[in-house]
């Protein structure tokens, strides 16, 4: 039996790593999937490769119209939207010293701004279809307590733990449930960027940051997307419906709370 059968979603940042991942479990459990992404060729060939109900939906989080259109195209293509995942996110790493006003704005644009007003639309849109509706956040273990270098993409990860509680609380008069994810270190892209910002800020080798990092892991290794599906499809499935304002660590043991 399929979970999410005739379910419509929109995972935002859906071009690559967790979101593409999530996008493939979601297909197999029976739901359309619009790949909203910036990288708008990415998403299309990400759709493309995935087949079944994927599409592609150019998105930008940072801008309120970009925001509007793509849940009129996944309303357009499907009928409905059903379950949103908020997962496209920028990382950024440095001294305290060294942070820019630029850098700072372009994270809380993306992390935090993008997380809650692309919440609000499909909230909104939701609220309209009169029968609920799922909404996962993104957060991290990096939202859970702060790190030497990673100030500003910590303090956005915290506030999309809190905004998932408020968000949460009040949405669920509509039936819509809000929760969030928070990973630990996951296998990707994403990855080799961060050790890469490490290997200059700590004057380590490339490769080392990662390896020390999977040795800090009580199960030992990486994650992989895969080991984040799971979690998606409860939180998306009627067996979450008592669910809300939670944020699941899924992270081999990182984080206890
Ligand atoms: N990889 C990890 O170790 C890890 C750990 C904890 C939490 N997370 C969180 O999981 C989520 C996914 O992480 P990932 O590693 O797959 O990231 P990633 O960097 O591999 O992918 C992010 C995607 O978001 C898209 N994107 C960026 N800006 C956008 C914008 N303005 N509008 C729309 N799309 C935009 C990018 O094009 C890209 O396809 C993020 O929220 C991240 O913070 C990741």
């Amino acid at each position: 039996m399929k979970r999410l059968n005739g379910k419509s979603a929109l995972i935002t940042g859906a071009a690559r790593g967790i979101g593409r991942g999530f996008a493939e479990a979601y297909i197999k459990e029976g739901a359309t999937v619009a790949i909203g992404d910036i990288n708008h060729e990415a998403a299309e060939q990400t759709a493309a490769e995935i087949g079944g109900g994927a599409y592609a939906v150019h998105m930008d989080v940072t801008e309120q119209a970009s925001i509007d259109e793509a849940i009129s195209r996944v309303v357009a293509q499907a009928g409905k939207l059903d379950i949103l995942i908020n997962n496209a996110a920028l990382f950024d790493a440095a001294e305290t010293v060294d942070i820019t006003r630029e850098g700072f704005e372009r994270l809380y644009a993306v992390n935090v701004a993008g997380t809650l007003f692309t919440m609000q639309a499909a909230a909104k849109q939701m609220i309209a279809q009169g029968h609920g509706g799922k909404i996962i956040n993104m957060a991290s273990q990096a939202g859970r307590r702060g790190e030497s270098l990673v100030l500003v993409y910590c303090s956005t990860k915290a506030a999309v733990i809190s905004m998932t509680q408020s968000a949460g609380l009040n949405l669920i008069q509509h039936g819509i449930n809000v929760n969030a994810i928070a990973p630990g270190v996951v296998d990707g892209t994403h990855w080799e960027h961060v050790d890469a910002m490490f290997a200059k800020l700590e004057g380590k080798p490339i490769g080392q940051k990662k390896a020390e990092v999977a040795a800090s892991v009580p199960a030992g290794r990486f994650a992989v997307p895969g080991d984040l599906t799971g979690m998606a499809i409860f939180l998306a499935s009627p067996e979450s419906d008592y669910i809300l304002s939670q944020t699941y660590n899924v992270d081999g043991g990182q984080w206890m709370s």
